[in-house]
């Protein structure tokens, strides 16, 4: 079986954290997102969670030469050996230019792009209800995935919060960034025979079935 290396692209919030998330659990891979990688080192306050904040918080992109080392360093680990799910990375085509450089010299590459898109209105509605643990990370929904008491994990019991990002005023930005700079992936992945399209609209489990279809297809 070849390395799976995938890559989950989608606008801000249409639900391809989530569906991430439980992929690499069922295939055991890695689900390396570049937002959380970003989100852990403004809570250290490292020197990159610095020069990140500013973009991340007016729902900017960060610089690639910021991104793309950050991630290269990532999937040199060991544990990124029998594959990896990229979530929010290639973001730009010159993101996937670079990955495409680094895979290539290791004699790999790209198995496939799974874009996920749905109503910008869905979008902003999963966007604007969506919480986050403080202390663990885990994703829940005011409506959609709700936490057994408000504004409580239930994972690990620590308070949730909206992202700032996550802001009504902030979100119309991200898509904007989201249009220029990543939309022009799609035909970018189209074009190299990578895309798998998949319709967000619907529910978590619905989309997951198919995704995972599409993903064990690729292991054969
Ligand atoms: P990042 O954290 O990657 O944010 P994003 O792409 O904007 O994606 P989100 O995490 O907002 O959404 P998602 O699609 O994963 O949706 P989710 O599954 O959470 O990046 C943040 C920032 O970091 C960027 O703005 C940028 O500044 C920087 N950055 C990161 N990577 C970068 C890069 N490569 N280059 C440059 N800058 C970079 O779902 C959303 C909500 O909907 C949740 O509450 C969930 O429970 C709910 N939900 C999910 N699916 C469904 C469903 N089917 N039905 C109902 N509800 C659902």
């Amino acid at each position: 079986m070849s390395k799976l290396i995938l890559v989950f692209l989608g606008p801000p919030g249409v639900g391809k954290g989530t569906q991430a998330a439980r992929l690499a659990k069922d295939l055991t891979l890695p689900h390396i997102s570049t937002g959380d990688l970003f989100r852990d080192h403004l809570k250290r306050d490292t020197p990159l969670g610095q020069k990140a904040k500013g973009y991340m918080n007016e729902g900017k992109l960060v610089p690639d030469e910021l991104v793309v080392d950050l991630v290269m360093d990532r999937i040199a680990n060991q544990d990124c050996a029998a594959g990896f799910i990229l979530d929010g990375f290639p973001r730009t085509v010159n993101q996937d230019l670079a990955l495409e450089k680094a895979l290539s010299a290791k004699g790999e590459k790209v198995s496939a792009a799974l874009y996920f898109d749905a109503s910008r209105e869905t979008i902003v509605e999963r966007i604007s209800g969506r919480r986050t643990c403080r202390a663990c990370g885990a994703m829940s929904h005011v409506k959609y995935a709700p936490t057994k008491a408000a504004g409580v994990c239930d994972a690990c019991g620590s308070e949730t919060y909206q992202r700032v990002d996550d802001a009504a005023e902030k979100v119309s930005e991200r898509l904007k960034e989201y249009d220029a700079k990543t939309g022009p992936l799609v035909p970018h992945y189209r074009g190299k025979g990578l895309l798998r399209e998949f319709d967000a609209g619907g529910g978590v489990d619905e989309i997951y079935a198919e995704v995972k279809a599409f993903a064990e297809g690729l292991k054969d």
